[in-house]
């Protein structure tokens, strides 16, 4: 990302209106009393919720960096997102407006939703699931993706959702991982004019992976699929049973329970399954979506991103149902048939807030404004931007043609791991355009060189976050070790997190995320490890060796360059590059795809064997390789 003051020196500051409506008026002093008194602050937000038991201990820190909040308290997130709604007037409100891209439409109360995700958790407990237990979800965005997730956490099972996009080996990992007896998909989706197939992939995934015993599929695109005996079931066919009745108690798990697990892409090939529970995330992502979005009854709110990430998790799903706010939920490619067709859903439906990718708005800026300004976008108030740093010139764009200068931009920088928002905005904070501005309450973060100690001023540094908060993963998925390795070694004396990220902090305090400083490698917002594409290459019989790097774009922030190492005796060509980058796809998944595949003859390594992955990206841009002392010969 450029220098900002290269760009763009002006400060927007918030107006009279925003102001006005503000949930929170002044940061600063609410921010103090926050990190002063954490727990009193987490506690207070605590009490928005309706717990079974209340908790006996807000923090325990004693075992770090295993925390423990809301010790001894009983909750279930799904009767904060569902059940206490239906006592009062949210029960009549729309919980989801759904539209299919084909233009189908869908809306559920929060009574409809209620109703639906008792029938699918009895059709589940009819198939044997129990609390405890890992669901695997592999859909399109539909509403039944939601039902499918609130259906596990309200018997006690575990979710974990593969997003969409993801291919075969991709999804058998994560499955065989989980040990996941019980998956939810569907036949497809709709993606720009085609249904894309679901099932035909996890048909091959179940083949990889064997622990699957049951499969249910909805029926969304109506393709013929392949369905096997005692194995496969019709969504719509267990819903039609008296089973699937609609009467199904919620479950009263611990707070510390899990809630979901969520893979991510770290630096080895195996992807993390990181823990959230049901107690903190629930607090955690209810209040960052009230005090963020600036939530209030009469809003629509739609976040742009997909169920199967984090964001659609924490702010599609459990932010907005635990505050009883309306979400909208897109299926389909934001510029099918034509790119004002998010314009025209937000003029339809009246959208209130809008928060999206900057890959989503550097895309729709490609077209120009006009596909926007045919829109009455004037329903318009606030929009939020995740991910990626955003650049000046989209934040520009954004604000101006999409928001009418009017709107600010909540620039949210988190993680899989966080669960929820970390460094972020207000309404109220005067924004600069790049800039996630500050820390959520309760949050103390810092800048620092690899000792530790804090970099000067608008120097470069790891981001560090130095505090617990509720929000937090905590752990992966049987692996523990893995979980304080690659978060809280490096700074295990001052017992800090590593984001894995590179900022910088100005004279104001405002962070300025640059980029990642591990092998995760962005594309459009979404993670991937270049450890992940390498072994997809590996897999491919003609490649021994692999290096994945990722190299900037414009449009995308980043794309994928890889660098292979043949067998003996194959030839290099345009047609293999052309195969092996078919074969990245359908291991991985359409994103994973490389944008170049390059042959050599050895990759540049350490003599202790490890790839030299900065010396592949210099030559790759055509600079100075650098210091290539510990090159192997
Ligand atoms: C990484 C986490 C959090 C939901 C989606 C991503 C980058 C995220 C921002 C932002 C600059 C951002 C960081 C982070 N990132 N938001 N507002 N500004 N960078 O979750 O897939 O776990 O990726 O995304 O590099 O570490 P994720």
């Amino acid at each position: 990302m450029e220098k900002p003051s290269n760009t763009l020196k002006k400060i927007y500051h918030p107006s009279k209106e925003v102001k006005k409506r503000a949930n929170v008026k002044d940061y600063e002093p609410l921010y103090q009393e926050s990190i002063s008194n954490r727990e009193d602050f987490w506690a207070k937000e605590a009490k928005r919720l309706e717990w079974f038991r209340k908790w006996d201990k807000v923090l325990d820190a004693s075992n770090h960096p295993f925390y423990e909040w809301f010790q001894g308290g009983r909750i279930n997130i799904v009767h904060n997102a569902l059940d206490r709604h239906q006592k009062n007037a949210t029960r009549n409100k729309l919980a989801i407006i759904w539209e299919g891209e084909p233009g189908d439409l869908r809306t559920f109360s929060y009574h409809a939703l209620h109703r639906e995700v008792s029938r699918f958790a009895n059709v589940l407990k009819s198939m044997g699931a129990r609390p405890g237990e890992v669901i695997t979800i592999y859909m399109p965005q539909i509403p039944e993706t939601v039902i499918a997730m609130l259906a596990c956490a309200k018997i006690g099972a575990i979710h974990s959702v593969v997003y969409g996009g993801f291919s075969v080996e991709a999804l058998a990992e994560r499955i065989e991982d989980a040990n996941s007896r019980i998956l939810v998909t569907a036949d497809g989706g709709f993606r720009r004019g085609k249904a894309v197939g679901l099932k035909s992939i996890a048909n091959e995934a179940m083949k990889r992976s064997p622990t699957i015993e049951v499969c249910i599929t909805v029926k969304r695109t109506g393709e013929e699929c392949y369905m096997e005996n005692d194995r496969d079931f019709w969504y719509h066919d267990l819903m039609s049973m008296p089973l699937a009745c609609s009467d199904c108690a919620t479950v009263e798990t611990d707070a510390e329970d899990p809630l979901f697990i969520l893979y991510t892409s770290g630096t080895t090939g195996k992807p993390k399954g990181l823990v959230h529970t049901h107690g903190g995330y629930a607090v955690y992502t209810a209040s960052t979506f009230r005090y963020v979005f600036d939530i209030k009854p009469e809003d629509r709110f739609w976040c742009a991103a997909d169920p199967g990430w984090v964001t659609g998790h924490s702010y599609m799903v459990y932010g907005p149902l635990i505050n009883g706010a309306t979400m909208m939920m897109y299926e389909g490619a934001p510029n099918h048939p034509y790119p004002n067709r998010w314009w025209q859903m937000i003029e339809k439906y009246g959208i209130n807030i809008l928060y999206t990718s900057p890959t989503a708005i550097r895309g729709l800026m490609r077209f120009g404004p006009s596909w926007a300004d045919r829109h009455n976008l004037s329903s318009l108030r606030l929009l939020g931007s995740v991910g990626e740093p955003i650049n000046p010139e989209a934040w520009k764009w954004y604000y101006e043609v999409i928001g009418k200068g009017r709107c600010p931009i909540m620039d949210t920088w988190w993680q899989t791991e966080t669960g929820g928002h970390m460094i972020t905005p207000l309404p109220v904070i005067p924004l600069k355009p790049g800039s996630a501005t500050k820390p959520f309450f309760g949050n103390e973060m810092a800048i620092v060189d690899d000792r530790g100690n804090e970099v000067k001023t608008g120097e470069e540094g790891n981001l560090v976050i130095k505090n617990p908060w509720p929000g937090m993963a905590r752990t992966i998925l049987g692996d523990p070790d893995r979980f304080v390795e690659k978060y809280w070694e490096k700074y295990s004396e001052q017992k800090w997190y590593l984001a894995g990220d590179s900022a910088r902090k100005d004279e104001d305090g405002y962070y300025w995320i640059i980029g990642r400083i591990d092998d995760v490698i962005k594309v459009s917002g979404y993670r991937l490890g270049s450890a992940e594409i390498e072994s997809a290459l590996v897999s491919h019989p003609a490649v021994t060796e692999a290096a994945a790097i990722a190299l900037p774009d414009e449009l995308r922030g980043n794309i994928i360059h890889t660098t292979v190492v043949l067998r003996q005796g194959v030839e290099a060509g345009d047609k293999l590059s052309e195969e092996l980058k078919a074969h990245v796809e359908h291991e991985i998944g359409p994103i994973a795809r490389p944008a170049f595949v390059v042959f050599t003859d050895a990759l540049p390594k350490t003599r202790s064997g490890k790839i030299m992955r900065r010396v592949l990206k210099a030559r790759a841009l055509g600079q100075d390789t650098g210091d290539l002392s510990t090159l192997e010969e």
